[in-house]
């Protein structure tokens, strides 16, 4: 019997829904394509229309039915009328924490042919992967708000940073790097986060000293984003904290072709839990039901899930799809350049693979 790999489908709000689709019809392919791959998708309804009903943004047993999943493939959450904190929160969030999934691979590569933005930037000149703290530090959802509605009003967000979850971010970029013999740069804000970022270089420093094959930089986040534009090309593997790896993935994502092209995993490397893999754009309801969403996200983030799954040589094949089907923008969505609609794409995914 081939095994089946067991996969959550949460497609979510707005054009999260169009690209999954997409996402899956290409999996689905693979499917046809291979008989040792057999995909078991289960899709869940939950996000703000979900939370509309019934006043919670995912089942109360959620967690415990996600569980037995080999992996989530989610599209985005968010819509206006649910607070934006509502639906991050309640679900993208609470499945990173609960999973342990601290690990986010953000690829950042402007794929030859995808215009570029940068005017005097070549195409093979960014190429980073970015790995962001996924479960603590400025996300983790410690505060306070006090003395609410008077003139004393005062609140509270407090970064947390653990020894634990530092240690073992940068430790995987580390072995990232090692492994693919790049440089690594860490991206923090020692000078005026006092307490979180002063810990977190040092902790940067120690760990280095176990790699001193690998070549190190670390920059403050408001010099970081400067070369993101000016010289992208001294990034090569990437660690940095929830919020600002939240803050340099869209910058980076803008300058390698937009958010129609930028995935990211959500790993729990221990495989203890399922891990979660997504486009890194929102729901965009600005365009959303019009067909016009690039689901090439989607697709990249299919691929990560593959590679993740054990499925290596599909997941590279995604890729090279990927980066053949960009060669012809014009059959592509209003955002690469063309005039193609988003229900089109998987298919051109199917005719490269
Ligand atoms: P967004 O990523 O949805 O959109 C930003 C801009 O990029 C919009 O102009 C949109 O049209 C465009 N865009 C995004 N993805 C695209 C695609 N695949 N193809 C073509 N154009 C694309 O971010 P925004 O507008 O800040 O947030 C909208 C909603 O999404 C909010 O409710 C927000 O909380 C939620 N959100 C959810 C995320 C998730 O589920 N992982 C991540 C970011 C935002
Ligand atoms: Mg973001």
């Amino acid at each position: 019997m081939r095994k089946v790999t067991k996969i959550a489908v949460i497609p979510g709000d707005g054009i999260g829904v169009e690209v999954i689709s997409e996402g899956v019809k290409v999996l689905n392919h693979i499917e046809k394509l291979d008989p040792d791959v057999n995909f078991h998708f289960e899709y869940f309804p939950w996000g703000c229309e979900f939370y509309n009903k019934t006043g919670k943004m995912m089942d109360e047993n959620a967690m415990d039915v996600l569980k037995s999943f080999d992996a989530i493939y989610l599209g985005a959450v968010g819509f206006p009328g649910v607070p934006d904190h509502i639906s991050l929160w309640d679900l993208l969030l609470r499945i990173r924490k609960g999973f342990n999934q601290y690990i986010n691979v953000r690829p950042i590569k402007l794929l030859e042919g995808v215009k570029e933005t940068l005017a005097y930037v070549p195409n093979d000149e960014i190429d980073m992967t970015v790995i962001r703290e996924n479960v603590e530090g400025e996300y983790f959802g410690a505060g306070e708000w006090l003395f609410k509605g008077t003139d004393k009003e005062t609140v509270l967000q407090t970064g947390v940073f653990t020894r634990e979850g530092t240690e073992r971010v940068i430790r995987y970029a580390f072995e990232l790097a090692k492994e693919q013999n790049k440089t690594l740069t860490s991206i923090s804000k020692g000078n005026a986060l006092n307490y979180s970022m002063v810990f977190w270089d040092s902790v940067f420093e120690e760990v280095s000293k176990e790699y001193p094959e690998v070549r190190t930089q670390s920059y403050l986040i408001d010099a970081a984003v400067m070369y993101f534009v000016t010289d992208p090309k001294r990034f090569e593997i990437v660690v940095t904290s929830n919020l600002f790896g939240d803050i340099v993935t869209d910058l980076g994502a803008g300058i390698a072709g937009g958010m129609g092209l930028a995935a990211g995993a959500n790993i729990n490397p221990e495989k203890e839990f399922p891990s979660m893999f997504e486009p890194i754009h929102g729901s965009a309801p600005d365009i959303a039901g019009q067909g016009t969403a690039n689901p090439l996200a989607a697709v990249w983030a299919a691929s990560q899930m593959l590679e993740h799954l054990g499925y290596e040589e599909w997941a590279l094949k995604i890729l090279s799809a990927v980066e053949s089907v960009v060669q012809k923008p014009e059959l592509l969505t209003p955002d690469m350049g063309g005039s193609g609609v988003t229900g089109d794409i998987g298919n051109l995914i199917i005719e490269y693979l």
